[in-house]
């Protein structure tokens, strides 16, 4: 059973500004006197970090199938000891990635077809929805620019080709011209600070 707490999700590719996002909208729900924090996934949670770990390790062969299976079972996990705990208690969770990143690239980009990735998600989640979902839009080559600008080394899903991407950014189109209440399209390439209004705004009824 949800509770009053509310759940917003931050979708995107890597380099669209997610985390500043989510950061940015976690300090401005704080300051309206909400009890909210921030998670992410894969991860939040020790079974989920490990399986995280493991999933963009670039030295493992991990099938479309497995690497579905591993997001959906760190996601699980997430959501019985994470999100169904916080939002029964009328905490307020911002979540850097949720289901319809599997949507988007195990679904789209891994073409194992997205209707069958929402149904082992809804096994996974118990079907539990996000309140609402910003997706970050932003040109590849701003994205690609600032991924590789962190300087960390690609991870196993990052190593992905040009075509991988499309697809991913279409799955993510995809999601959103089904649900257009939930999901939000932002204009990623805009300052931080301006994205983040636009953000509020489009969270602005569940306040
Ligand atoms: P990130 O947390 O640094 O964005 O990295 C997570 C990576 O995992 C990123 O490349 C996107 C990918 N991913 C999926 O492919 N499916 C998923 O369900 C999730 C949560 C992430």
């Amino acid at each position: 059973m949800r509770g009053r707490g509310r759940l917003i999700t931050i979708e995107g590719v890597d380099g669209a500004g997610k985390t500043t996002l989510a950061t940015g909208l976690l300090r401005e729900l704080t300051e309206r006197g909400l009890d909210a924090e921030l998670l992410r996934e894969p991860g939040g949670v020790e079974l989920s970090e490990r399986l995280r770990e493991l999933v963009k390790d670039p030295r493992l062969t991990v099938g479309g199938r497995a690497e579905a299976l591993i997001y959906a079972a760190a996601r699980a996990q997430l959501v019985e000891q994470a999100l169904v705990p916080r939002l029964e208690r009328g905490t307020w969770v911002v979540l850097d990635r949720f289901v319809d990143s599997s949507l988007a690239y195990q679904g789209a980009g891994r073409e194992l077809g997205i209707r069958s990735v929402s149904e082992l998600n809804a096994f996974a989640t118990g079907s539990l929805t996000p309140d609402r979902t910003l997706l970050l839009v932003v040109p590849e080559v701003v994205a690609k620019g600032r991924a590789s600008a962190r300087g960390a080394p690609p991870d196993r899903l990052e190593r992905e080709d040009e075509a991988f991407f499309a697809r991913v950014r279409e799955g993510y189109e995809r999601i959103a011209r089904a649900e257009p209440e939930r999901v939000r399209r932002l204009d990623g390439e805009r300052a931080p600070a301006e994205v983040l209004a636009d953000a509020l705004s489009n969270v602005a009824d569940l306040l």
